[in-house]
């Protein structure tokens, strides 16, 4: 019995320690109140969140663009409930096939009330989604938001409504418990993401000198995590796409009757895609390796601290090994350094069973991921000379063309940057962790297109779970991270605001 009172006595203090330890620090005084309400109104956020996933705001079907536009207004009327002005920012028109051309759906440009003492925070997000058919895979509707297991299914859930939806909440979250927003808010939100965003970066280049020219930090939250802890982003690999065509016959012929007499388009082109890369994974085109960025010792230190497990990944998507034999090697591989991929060859047999033709035109198709610091521009003459010298030394009688399509921009970050420095502690308030400061090996142009235009300081604050399945068959964000991401957010305004004044 004394023990056990003991015992009592000594856990009683243990825990009146630790709550008071906690509470007497400002941050938890101020944060307290904000994390007590979000979790109190869960119910209502995941049911807004229903609302917004039932608009089909598919912008890759233009005969949905309507939807796009009525979700743009729902978000623009939150936005002015929550007192900001509010500007639906004409983008231009598209140009049809048929010769016709149509008005693009408009962007939200939002700000609330400025403090000249107070840091300004822009947020960028998107309410377009990709397309979503119950019959490619989904086990119930994909625009009726399904709760199961704790993860809530729907198109756009995680990419990018619900994180959207966290902002907005974080914001009504600071005025439902009658506190000031710490910081200056503004809010960019198109709805044309997914399909490339056409007529934003005139926008942004439009209003660099005005709409942005007090904005200190960007924040995007249009990617995940990369294990089962939160992250920050600081880097995304940029892209570009190339076709390789090789003609050569008027006609396609029987290979039993001209087979071995004439050069195959299709041997020309293998010998071509072959010379691309080594069985390492290597890129062997001159010039393309000697660009990117040194490995800084500091750099390196990052990739320690990142959980990833080799064994789960290996088994997740079937390969025996992957090409580097370590964690840091393979991230390394993902996020900061070019990768080639052959993707395609058009023209040629791919049906089952055995057809003896010699096609006459293939095309082949690759993709280049770049990093910094690599230029889209130069990486393209690279890789067309590389390919004309190795065709020339063939001396075949068909005819190359090489083309490419518009490369995307790689981004980088310093992760050392105030806004950094801000996201870890408010990732350290709300999970207990210091978060992993990760890259994208996937391109995400936005990123490097506002830091070009307007030289401001980026971040990507993902709060969507590394098995969220965006652009999959049930695509879903967990209960937990929307609602534990909607604190992140409140907590990041928070500490962006203790953040040290500039000198
Ligand atoms: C969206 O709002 C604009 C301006 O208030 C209005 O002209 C338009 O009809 C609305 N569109 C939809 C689809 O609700
Ligand atoms: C959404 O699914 C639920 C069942 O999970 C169903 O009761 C409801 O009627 C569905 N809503 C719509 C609009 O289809
Ligand atoms: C955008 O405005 C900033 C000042 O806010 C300026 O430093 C930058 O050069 C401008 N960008 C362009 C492309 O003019
Ligand atoms: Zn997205």
């Amino acid at each position: 019995m004394a023990k056990l009172l003991l015992a009592i006595v000594m856990l009683l203090h243990v825990s009146s320690s630790t709550s008071s330890t906690s509470s007497s620090s400002p941050s938890s005084t101020v944060l307290q109140p904000l994390f007590q309400y979000i979790d109190e109104h869960q119910d209502e956020f995941v049911q807004r969140l229903g609302e917004w996933v039932a608009v089909k705001s598919d912008s890759s079907d233009r005969a949905l663009w309507g939807e796009v536009q009525t979700l743009l207004n729902m978000t623009a009327d939150r936005l002015r409930e929550m007192g900001a002005q509010v500007e639906l920012a004409d983008t231009g028109t598209q140009q049809l096939s048929s010769g016709e051309s149509v008005s693009l759906p408009p962007v939200v440009l939002a700000q609330f009330e400025r403090d000249p003492n107070k840091p300004t925070l822009c947020f960028y997000g998107h309410v377009d989604v990709q397309p979503a058919k119950m019959e490619d895979g989904w086990i119930a509707d994909p625009y009726n938001l399904t709760e199961r297991d704790g993860n809530l299914y729907g198109r756009g859930a995680t990419d990018n409504k619900g994180p959207v939806l966290a902002w907005l909440h974080a914001v009504e979250t600071y005025r439902a418990t009658k506190q000031e927003v710490p910081v200056n808010l503004k809010f960019i939100i198109e709805g044309m993401e997914e399909v490339g965003s056409d007529g934003l970066d005139e926008l942004i280049r439009l209003r660099n000198e005005s709409f942005f020219s007090d904005v200190d930090y960007i924040v995007i939250s249009d990617n995940v995590w990369v294990s089962r802890r939160p992250a920050l982003t600081y880097g995304t690999r940029g892209s570009s796409y190339f076709f390789v065509e090789v003609e050569g016959p008027k006609i396609d012929l029987h290979s039993g009757v001209f087979g071995g007499s004439i050069q195959e388009p299709m041997t020309d082109l293998i010998a071509l895609l072959g010379s691309l890369l080594d069985h390492t994974g290597k890129v062997l085109v001159p010039g393309l390796n000697e660009a990117v960025a040194p490995l800084t010792e500091e750099e390196r230190k990052l990739y320690e601290d990142i959980h990833y497990d080799l064994e789960e990944m290996k088994k997740e998507i079937g390969v025996k090994h992957f090409l580097q034999d370590n964690k840091e090697g393979i991230l390394m591989a993902r996020w900061r350094y070019p990768s080639l991929s052959i993707h395609g060859i058009e023209g040629a047999f791919s049906d089952p069973g055995s057809k003896t033709v010699i096609p006459r035109r293939v095309i082949g198709k690759f993709s280049v991921r770049q990093v910094p610091n690599m230029e889209p521009a130069v990486v393209e003459r690279q890789v067309k000379q590389h390919l004309q010298e190795v065709f020339a030394r063939h001396k075949s009688p068909n005819i190359l063309t090489v083309s490419s399509s518009v490369g995307a921009k790689p981004w980088v970050a310093d992760p050392r940057d105030p806004q950094y420095i801000a996201g870890r502690k408010a990732v350290k308030a709300v999970f207990g962790v210091e978060p992993e400061l990760i890259r994208e090996g996937s391109t995400i142009p936005i990123a490097a297109n506002f830091q070009e235009v307007t030289g401001k300081s980026v971040m990507m604050l993902p709060i969507g779970g590394h098995d969220d399945g965006e652009h999959s068959q049930n695509e879903k964000i967990s209960r937990y991270n929307y609602i534990q991401g909607t604190k992140l957010f409140a907590a990041f305004f928070h500490e962006l605001s203790q953040l040290p004044k500039d000198p």
